[in-house]
């Protein structure tokens, strides 16, 4: 038989999936592995879900997606985030974050094409950037996570396209400072670049730091991808619902992509996302006090169980160190599962610097992060 796709046989198949495998049957496993919140998905966008199902909308959506949805957005988008769009022509509806992301990538890059990035980053991005024959980049981040502007600085070379970010961030839990913001929005203008901004974490954010989309500095609006979707403000990962802000000329390409990729987005859903996007936003501000109680519970704990730990100030994972307990991370996380029944996330499947981390989502309850923090001390004992 012929060799089936190399690039798609290289990447390697989802850790946390083997992770659930490894944990599914056990009732006493506790999860700190996975990354969508915890609370219920709120009532309206589920029955907004439902009554468009229930009105016969079981067929094909237009491809950018509902325009009662896109002007909602739009909305969203001037409100929350100081962009100025015009919803037919600067916004794509998508099949989820994960969906805008290889949106982005299909409209930016040629083979051979350079995407510079902070590594520890988000899985998908390294995968997707093969498949598209895109060459990642990878900048090591400071230790407190922050992005290291001089060494992005002196990576850019004439093949690179964009620069990506994502903050608040998956999987270390920074959130970039406006200085930050500001000096890589600099070098993408200096070096005639385009931007990528992964924000679908926006309102995970902590300590009175502010989120800023990029897109809202006039002079980035042309050459900056916004991403950002339903999935982690309306704890709806499962309605696959995501969306892409752009230039018109980009957009115009991502709709040639989507309708011969994905044929446009769950129709019955974008109703569930119509009436989410009518709720005031001020429903997030108790949830958000609760995730900013785990994030202090679980840095503090595992400061005090010996981890090397930076406190996080988005998103709602952490990235403790296990450098000091001279074993790996696929080792620990294995091992701590099948001893402790904890299921953590090992660090080395988000790039190249991060084996001696793990990743944790505090994205559960506070009885079940007190108990997982307990075993993970036992464990750390008996190393
Ligand atoms: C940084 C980041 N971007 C995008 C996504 C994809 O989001 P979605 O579930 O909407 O596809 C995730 C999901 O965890 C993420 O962490």
């Amino acid at each position: 038989m012929k060799e089936l796709s190399q690039k798609v046989r290289a990447a390697k198949k989802s850790k946390i999936r083997e992770l659930f495998d490894l944990a599914s049957g056990k009732s006493d496993v506790i999860s700190l592995g996975i990354g969508q919140p915890d609370f219920p998905t709120p009532e309206p966008a589920i029955q907004g879900n439902i009554e468009a199902l229930k009105n016969g909308i079981t067929r094909y959506a237009p491809t950018r997606g509902v325009p009662e949805l896109l002007e909602l957005i739009e909305k969203k988008l001037k409100k929350d985030n100081g962009l100025n769009t015009s919803w037919k022509e600067n916004i794509i509806l998508c099949n989820g974050g994960s969906n805008a992301i290889t949106l982005a990538f299909a409209s930016l890059f040629n083979p051979g094409d350079e995407l510079i990035l902070s590594s520890p980053n988000f899985v998908s991005y390294f995968y997707c950037s093969s498949f598209f024959g895109i060459k990642a980049i990878e900048i090591e981040r400071n230790s407190d996570f922050s992005p290291n502007i001089e060494n992005i600085r002196n990576s850019i070379s004439k093949k690179t396209k964009a620069i990506l970010i994502n903050s608040p961030n998956n999987p270390t839990g920074y959130a970039l400072s406006k200085k930050e913001f500001e000096e890589i929005m600099e070098l993408v203008l200096e070096n005639d670049l385009y931007l990528i901004s992964d924000e679908v974490y926006e309102n995970y954010i902590y300590d009175d730091l502010k989120h800023i989309s990029p897109a809202s500095y006039e002079e980035m609006f042309e050459r900056t991808i916004t991403i950002n979707a339903m999935s982690k403000l309306f704890s709806a990962t499962g309605f696959r619902l995501g969306y892409v802000t752009a230039s018109k000329e980009i957009i115009d390409l991502m709709e040639k992509y989507l309708q011969y990729t994905i044929a446009g987005t769950n129709h019955a859903a974008q109703y569930g996302f119509i009436e989410a996007l009518k709720m005031d936003v001020s429903f997030f501000d108790e949830i958000l006090k609760k995730f900013n109680e785990r994030r202090l519970f679980v840095y503090d704990r595992l400061k005090e169980i010996g981890f090397g730990v930076v406190k996080p100030r988005g998103a709602f994972y952490i990235m403790p160190s296990i450098r000091d307990f001279q074993i790996s991370s696929h080792e620990f996380s294995m091992k701590m599962i099948k001893e402790k029944g904890v299921a953590l996330v090992p660090g080395d499947i988000f790039g190249s610097y991060s084996d001696d981390k793990l990743r944790i989502s505090y994205a559960t309850t506070m009885d079940k992060l007190k108990e997982a923090m307990h075993r993970i001390e036992d464990f750390i004992k008996e190393l």
